[in-house]
């Protein structure tokens, strides 16, 4: 089965100030598609702590996905803590997220999400509200197995990109 872990990143959550609903919101998207939850963090907006869990996190997820941080105010520091800590950078992933949900709220230009792998794992991000966490998933559900499967190494050569041969 294929696994995911997810970090939620948000000062007020982590402080307890305000309720957090997008963990369990992430998991029951992903567990609706075969993905297993097998670790959960909440981090306060401080790039080391978010990079530093990502990290963690990749050591037992084949999917690793944090909402939040990923705006223009000045403590919003996910993507450049996650950069810090991937080795490819997968840009179409946070375009498509972006650019297909655009069609239907503007905003979502504003986000600076990236996507991109850590070894074996997939580590992409996803803005903090929860509308927002929905729309993204429902962009990337449709790639996310097939997507799973290449980062993980344990493709079978179908799916439609021209299999192993050539
Ligand atoms: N993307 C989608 N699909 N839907 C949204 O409502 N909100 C935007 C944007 N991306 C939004 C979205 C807003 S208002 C902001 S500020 C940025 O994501 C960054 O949010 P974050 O800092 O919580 O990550």
């Amino acid at each position: 089965m294929l696994t995911a872990a997810i970090l939620t990143v948000s000062d007020t959550r982590s402080a307890g100030t305000r309720e957090d609903t997008t963990t369990a919101l992430m998991a029951e998207i992903l567990e609706g598609i075969e993905i297993e939850i097998v670790a959960t963090r909440l981090v306060p907006d401080e790039q080391d702590e978010i990079a530093a869990a990502i990290v963690e996190l990749c050591d037992g997820a084949t999917l690793v996905l944090t909402s939040g941080g990923t705006g223009l105010a000045p403590r919003d520091v996910t993507p450049e803590a996650t950069r810090s800590v991937i080795d490819r950078e997968a840009p179409g992933i946070a375009e498509a997220m972006r650019a297909e949900t655009a069609q239907f709220q503007r905003l979502a230009w504003l986000s600076r999400a990236v996507a991109g792998t850590r070894g074996r794992t997939l580590v992409i991000n996803l803005p903090g509200n929860p509308k927002a966490v929905r729309e993204c998933l429902g962009v990337l559900m449709p790639m996310l197995p097939h997507a799973l499967k290449l980062v993980s190494g344990d493709d079978d050569g179908g799916g439609g990109h021209g299999g192993a041969g050539g």
